[in-house]
Order: C-alpha cells, then structure tokens, then sequence
C-alpha cells in the first residue's frame, strides 16, 4: 500500500491511499481516518452494485453502521437536483456533523457527493473511495467539488478537502475500456508536466498498462497521485501552480465543444497534449523527437492524436472566448521535455491556428 498525504489549509491531514485489494480493509482504514458508529455512502447505479457490500462489511466490523445512498449512474446526473434529493435523505436519517460521508465511485460521485458533503451540515467528514481511473489518479485529490448547472461545467463549487482518499487498483478490473483509456490520458499527462520517470515507465510498460497488469499499475496510479498531491499541496486554492494540471486542456476543452461534445473529455485532452506539445516545439521549448515519443506514448495508449472533423478557426474561436484568457494572451500550458511543464503567456491564436493547421 502506497501513502501520500496533503497538510490543507483547513488544518486537516488528507491521506491518501493506494493499492490493490484495500477495500478489503476499508473499514480499518476509514475508521482510522474518522471515527463514528454511523456513515452514509453515497454510490451509484454502476459502481454500487459492485462494490458497496464490501464496504458496509468492513465497516460493520468495526462497529460503523453505514446507510447507502444510490443515485443513477451518468455525469447528466451531478445536478443541483440530485443533491437535493440526497440532502432530503440526509435529513430523513439525522445524519449529524460527526458521521462521515463516503463518496464510492468515479468522478461525477466524487464531484457531486464531495460536494453534497461540504454543504451538508456545512461539512460533513468526506471520504473519497475512487473507483476509475480518472478519479484515483485525478479528480479524487485535490478538494475541488462541484456540480453542473444548466451549460456551467463544474461552476458551482467549492473547495473541501476529505480525510481519506482510498484508491483500490484491483477495482480497475470491471472498469469499462473506454473509460479505462480516458484514464490513461490523465496518466501520460501527471507524467509528462512533472515526472520524466513515469513517462519512461509508461513507455517500456504500456502493453502491461493496457492489459491492466496490478503491479505495473499500482506504480502508474501511485507516481500519477503524487503529481497531483504535490501541486495541490503547493497551491490548494488554485491561484497559479494548479493551472499546470490543465496541460492539453485549453485546445481540448475547444474540441470538446466544437464537437458538440461528441469526442469525449479524455479523447479530447489527447488531442490537446499532442497539439500543446507541437506549439512547445514550434516555440522552440521542445526538441522535434521528444514530440514524436508524445505522440507516440499517446497514440500507443489507445487515444487519438490528429483532430478529428472540425475548423480550425472554430477552435480558435472558442480559445479566443475561454475565460482564461487576459488582454489577448493565453495562459497556455507547454513542456520543455516529457516530465517539465512551464506556464506561457507567449502562445497567440496565430500560433494556435500555426499548430491546427501544421501538417
Ligand atoms: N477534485 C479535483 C481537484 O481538486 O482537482
């Protein structure tokens, strides 16, 4: 079992384990974290089936009741209404401030439950046992929660930090594919902003990767947290370092959309590591054959690196309107070689059409 932690600002420890097998022991290791003789679990309609009576059992042998909460699977439902529903039910059971509450299952559960629990009570002690992919090396660390609202991703949020952060690698084998290789771009990208050791490993390893060997990704999933770990730890409240975690975001999130949001998130991101990493190069940060390995490492995971059927100049135009942008200049995410990030306000829409369109 591998251990990382995070000092919040909130004067709390985060810990946050990863291995196979923990869920076998996750009553041991949440009544370690917070202890109560009640816990809510709030789950869904995929992941609780799978898992959820592992989790009572282990928790009701250490004297934990636990009640379960189940909403239907699907990011369409991490609305403010589906946090209303489950805050009726909180009142119902007399939750209280000292019970925790336990988000079991990827990113739209971590997101909408985290953020279920840090306005509950005005905070419950949140748990995060993170399921997929993307969540165990993502979006399960790091304190941001938020729902959807209307057209706003995410926009309606805060920051809270959980107490425990349980991340089970064997959980990865019922993982749909599609969802298994969205998981892997967020890898390559903790790898290529901060950890040249991982690239490497993710290069020599990737077809043990891909058939999901436990051992190769217990490292994968423990060196792709503590990138993340160690940028939040620096800037928890976003106000610099973070933005580097958005390499490849700001073309992707321009795909995404000009797509009608047909190319997943993950896909999408792909295609925006390999184009950010093209403007690095174009730039002169880069050299021409640590472009190509990216490109490589990323068409080899099962992700696409060439744009799929939209304008340029559409894409261009939503960058031009994304909200990151100040007096005409991007904050733009580049890489000086696969394991450096800097953050670059020299990145034009010119040079963005330059990549877009270069052959
Ligand atoms: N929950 C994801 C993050 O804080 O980055």
């Amino acid at each position: 079992m591998h251990e990382l932690k995070i000092e919040t600002l909130n004067r709390h420890t985060c810990q946050i384990l990863s291995g196979p097998q923990l869920l076998k022991k996750a009553g041991a290791l949440i009544s370690n974290a917070v202890s109560s003789s009640r816990a809510v679990m709030v789950t869904d309609s995929n992941v609780g089936p799978l898992y959820a009576q592992q989790i009572i059992d282990s928790l009701s042998a250490e004297g934990t009741q636990v009640e379960v909460i189940t909403i239907p699977a699907g990011e369409e439902n991490k609305t403010l209404a589906t946090a209303s529903g489950i805050y009726n039910t909180l009142a119902a059971m007399y939750i209280d401030r000292g019970n925790p509450l336990i988000a079991l299952g990827g990113g739209m559960i971590g997101d909408l439950a985290g953020f279920v629990g840090a306005t509950y009570l005005r905070g419950l002690p949140l748990i995060q046992i993170a399921t997929s992919l993307v969540a165990q090396v993502d979006s399960s660390i790091g304190g941001k929660v938020a729902v959807n609202h209307e057209n706003l991703k995410n926009q309606i949020g805060t920051f809270y930090q959980p107490f425990l952060v349980l991340s089970d690698s064997s959980c990865l084998k019922t993982l749909p594919e599609d969802e298994f290789i969205n998981g892997l771009g967020e890898v390559i990208k903790s790898a290529l902003i901060m950890d040249e050791e991982l690239f490497n490993i993710i290069e020599n390893g990737m077809e043990l990767i891909k058939s999901r060997n436990e051992k190769t990704l217990d490292k994968v999933i423990f060196r792709s947290a503590r990138v993340k770990t160690s940028v939040v730890e620096k800037d928890e409240k976003d106000k610099g370092l973070r933005q580097i975690l958005n390499f490849g975001h700001t073309i992707g999130h321009a795909i995404e959309t000009c797509s009608d949001f047909n190319i997943s998130h993950g896909r999408a991101v792909a295609i925006g590591m390999v184009l950010a990493s093209k403007a690095s190069q174009l730039l002169g940060l880069l050299s021409q054959s640590d472009y190509e390995r990216i490109k490589n490492l990323i068409r080899r995971s099962g992700l696409p690196v060439t744009l799929p059927d939209v304008k340029a100049d559409d894409i261009i135009d939503v960058i031009k309107h994304d909200k990151k942008i100040k007096g005409g200049k991007i904050n733009f995410i580049l890489l000086t070689n696969p394991g450096a990030a800097v953050i670059s306000s020299d990145v034009t829409p010119e040079i963005i059409k330059e990549v877009i369109t270069a052959p």
